[in-house]
């Protein structure tokens, strides 16, 4: 996750969860919900979404169990982001995050879901060499995970890579602004896009994915003004992490959306539950009835 701290968010008071909206078929399809579908979300129902204006929402999974509990909250797109290495498998950053490992946890989070669309990461190093070289490992996720689509970060640098994805078959979901694999070359996790030639590269870097042929592409850490013109002059969705209001999508990561990520959170995460706190309460009543005996009682026995 972003490295730009703030003060921690308080979880929100724990209001009843708004039901998903009742699940259609053909045109009046809705993204978030219509879990009775039969069918996965596809790159058209976004292209769609689009078009008539709704908004959607994207969270990370990382595995199959956690996929399945929002697949039934009715999240059309789960993301299998690389921040598995500093939220899932316990790395300081996404750099380290290898292909074998990110297809193992794509391939879980596609076993535990029935309708959400699946976007796998490229991890660092996987992609960036040759378009030959990204679509031999955008084959793999969607050949042995199950991915329905990948997401790889880069603007006009990435174009041929995009280009060699999509003609092959792989829809591409694209990444722009602050893109955490540079971390070690943008000195820090800092807004991206600030001042009028950044944001005019934003822009181009935008319309170049999109010619490319990318379905959708995420803006990190970008001023909610210029996120808002992006989405404005694309035809293909925005998805914004940090990025305001104006986006067509918005994507967390799932825990920080859910308060189980340690520590301060950054600015633009709300936090919707306190799962580090409940799993630690859960752990501590278990400890607490083993060392008092109270556990397993009868109730819990064979005989
Ligand atoms: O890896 C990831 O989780 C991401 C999202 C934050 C967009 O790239």
């Amino acid at each position: 996750m972003s490295e730009q701290h703030s003060p921690k968010q308080q979880p929100t008071a724990s209001a009843p969860a708004p039901t998903p909206p009742a699940a259609s078929e053909g045109p009046g399809l809705t993204l978030y919900g219509g879990t009775g579908t039969g069918r996965r979300v596809t790159v058209r129902d976004l292209a769609r979404a689009k078009q008539a204006g709704e908004r959607w929402p994207m969270l990370t999974a990382y595995d199959a169990m956690i996929a399945s509990v929002f697949d039934d909250a009715g999240i059309p797109v789960l993301l299998v982001g690389d921040s598995a290495g500093n939220n899932h498998l316990g790395y300081e950053n996404t750099i380290p995050v290898t292909v074998d490992q990110l297809v193992m946890l794509t391939g879980a989070v596609v076993r535990g879901t029935k309708r959400a669309l699946v976007v796998a990461d490229l991890p660092f190093g996987s992609y960036q060499v040759s378009p030959a070289q990204a679509l031999e490992t955008g084959a793999r996720f969607l050949k042995e995970a199950g991915a329905g689509a990948v997401k790889l970060e880069g603007g006009v640098a990435m174009v041929r890579q995009v280009e060699a994805l999509v003609t092959a078959g792989v829809p591409v979901m694209a990444h722009i602004g602050l893109t955490p694999q540079s971390v070690n070359v943008l000195g820090g996790y800092r807004v991206q896009g600030r001042g009028d030639e950044a944001a005019a590269q934003l822009l181009a870097d935008a319309k170049a994915m999109q010619a490319a042929g990318a379905f959708a592409v995420v803006l990190e850490l970008v001023p909610e003004e210029l996120a808002a013109r992006v989405t404005a002059q694309l035809d293909i969705p925005t998805v914004g992490i940090g990025a305001g209001a104006g986006c067509d999508a918005q994507v967390l990561v799932w825990t920080d959306m859910a308060g189980l990520t340690p520590g301060k959170l950054p600015k633009f995460v709300k936090q919707y539950a306190d799962l580090r706190g409940t799993l630690g309460d859960a752990a501590r009543s278990f400890a607490a009835d083993v060392v008092g005996g109270s556990y397993p009682g009868p109730e819990h026995a064979f005989h």
